[in-house]
């Protein structure tokens, strides 16, 4: 019986190939799409000054992520989205009572804690306070503003909501937080919205409007209080502490945020009124503050628009995953570029310069087409480096670069169909912003291969000193300028790293003073990362 079926499997293995030989599809150029055709492939030409691609491109990296929100804190982005079922919403407060308005939640029990109070007054003694958890019984329907929008201070963190709220931003109302919760919440009733979601002091909070629809109480706990004073002081690093988990991508993932109904501030087509009011400012200045009503306008009934419109709307692209796909394959590598071009000396340029030589071309190889190679290896003409620098025969190289992450979306007029204005702008900010990273590398590798110092393209001399230093000075102008543009908060970090008994710290609200501007120094204005201690004796915050 074996045998009978080892033969009929050895005859199979045999015959099989010969009965049926395995179907290639022969492979088929694939025609660019239109619009990459109509595109300018000059690689000396730099995005335009007013577009806003990369700001998209880097707000929607970072949407939920504490660490660049509490960089940048004026938000652009309004996101619709959800909490899903089975998440814990923690309430500090001063009794066991059910909210029977809407109140503030928060994500961590960490954060909740130090609003977690006693109904009798205290002498500083320690005692028992309130601290009451919920959990979702359905997605709760969430409204998103990005930035630190839940920090209470007057230069930009709560214009976005505040202009949605009351068409205006009046310092004089940065406190009025009761009206915030309960207009916003009155506002977003008939789109059936359950809260908001806005950041502060490294925390995420939710902002419920009914306690009675969604959530149910799963606890009224009376814990153990903790002094008040600098005793209390590890409460408040606990809370720095639990914001970090959170504060790189993925970010906070008990939130799930629907890309397609995204609506952004940077978005110059929707809020055009805002393109001169950035004009010369620098990132941290940008404000949404300044858009005309009309275009305020068009944000409302974009916003009413996307709220109301189907929730399986889209094209199901996920742009999360695609974005990340792009910061993922430059991040680290650009960081080194980077800090090879900054450690490079006129001793070991010789040396150097075939390196980063070599990390160029380890980036760009999907792209590295065979057949793109300078004319000098294909026909007897002698161009030297000084000739000029006839980069056409890289072209081929920057388009495959630049196009080959979205082309499927560009060719597929069915996905096109489908894309909602928000994902057009979602794949306008992608595709620029790739392209311009794509244009920068190739215009570096190609020099490196001009100037003799590329392992697999030989140049036509040997480098000599003064053209390496040219080169130099190119790649590193080049390398900076574009780490600049993309501004990524990824690498903002603690140089050197932190050591083991402390953490990287943005400072943020409001740890350097209630009131920013009481603050002789400005460095609440642009926040540069630092390390603190973890446990006691506690670093002083600021
Ligand atoms: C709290 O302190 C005040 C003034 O020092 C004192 O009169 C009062 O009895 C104290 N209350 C309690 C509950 O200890
Ligand atoms: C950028 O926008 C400003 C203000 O709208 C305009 O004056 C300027 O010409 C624009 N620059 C470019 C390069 O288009
Ligand atoms: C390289 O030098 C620039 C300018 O001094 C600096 O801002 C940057 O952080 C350095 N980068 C690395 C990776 O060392």
């Amino acid at each position: 019986m074996l045998l009978v079926f080892s033969a009929v499997v050895v005859a199979v293995l045999i015959v099989l190939p010969l009965a049926s030989p395995p179907r290639q599809i022969p492979l088929q150029r694939v025609p660019p799409d239109s619009e990459s055709l109509t595109l300018d492939w000059n690689l000396e030409t730099t995005p335009d000054t007013n577009w806003t691609g990369h700001l998209i491109f880097d707000t929607v990296s970072s949407l939920l992520q504490h660490w660049p929100n509490t960089r940048y804190r004026n938000g652009h982005n309004i996101v619709p989205g959800s909490v899903s079922i089975g998440t814990l919403l923690y309430h500090g407060r001063g009794d066991n009572a059910i909210p029977t308005f809407p109140e503030w939640t928060a994500i961590d029990p960490e954060h909740a804690f130090t609003f977690c109070k006693d109904s009798m007054p205290n002498n500083g003694s320690i005692t028992g306070c309130w601290q009451l958890t919920f959990v979702t019984t359905r997605p709760l329907r969430v409204l998103y503003f990005d930035g630190s929008s839940g920090a209470k201070m007057e230069n930009g963190p709560m214009d976005a909501q505040d202009l949605l709220l009351w068409g205006r931003v009046d310092p004089a109302r940065r406190m009025d937080e009761s009206e915030r919760i309960n207009e916003l919440c009155a506002w977003g009733e008939d789109l059936g919205i359950d809260g908001y979601v806005r950041f502060l002091r490294e925390c995420s909070e939710v902002m419920l409007c009914d306690f009675f629809n969604g959530v149910e109480l799963l606890s009224a706990d009376y814990l153990s209080a903790w002094m008040e004073g600098s005793a209390r002081e590890p409460l408040v690093f606990g809370t720095i502490l639990s914001g970090s988990w959170h504060t790189r991508y993925p970010g906070e993932t008990r939130v799930h945020l629907d890309l397609t109904k995204l609506i952004s501030f940077y978005d110059t087509s929707l809020a055009p009124s805002l393109i001169p009011d950035r004009e010369s400012k620098e990132r941290w200045d940008h404000r949404v503050l300044g858009i005309s009503a009309p275009d305020l306008a068009a944000v409302k009934r974009r916003l009413q628009d996307v709220l109301t419109s189907d929730t399986d709307m889209g094209s199901s692209v996920d742009w999360k995953t695609l974005y990340r796909v792009v910061v993922d394959r430059y991040a680290d590598r650009l960081e080194m570029l980077e800090y090879l071009l900054n450690t490079t000396t006129t001793e070991n340029l010789h040396e150097r310069a075939l390196i980063i030589q070599t990390e160029l071309r380890i980036m760009l190889t999907p792209y590295l087409l065979h057949s793109a190679r300078p004319d000098w290896l294909s026909t007897a003409d002698s161009v030297s480096y000084a000739d000029g620098r006839d980069e056409a025969w890289a072209l081929p190289v920057w388009r495959a670069c630049a196009t080959r992450h979205t082309a499927h979306i560009h060719r597929n007029s069915r996905l096109q169909s489908q894309l909602t204005s928000s994902e057009r702008l979602l794949l306008g900010a992608l595709d620029g912003t790739n392209r311009e990273i794509c244009r920068v590398l190739v215009r570096m590798w190609a020099t490196g291969v001009h100037a003799g110092v590329d392992g697999l393209l030989p140049g036509q001399e040997d480098p000599s000193t003064p053209i390496l230093s040219q080169i130099l000075e190119q790649w590193r102008s080049d390398a900076h300028a574009l780490i600049a543009w993309l501004d990524w908060s990824v690498w903002v970090k603690c140089r050197p790293m932190c050591p083991a008994e402390e953490m990287c710290y943005l400072p943020t609200w409001p740890y350097f003073g209630v009131n920013e501007w009481d603050r002789k120094d400005e460095q609440w204005k642009r926040p540069k990362p630092r390390c603190i201690r973890k446990f006691q004796p506690y670093s002083v915050l600021g």
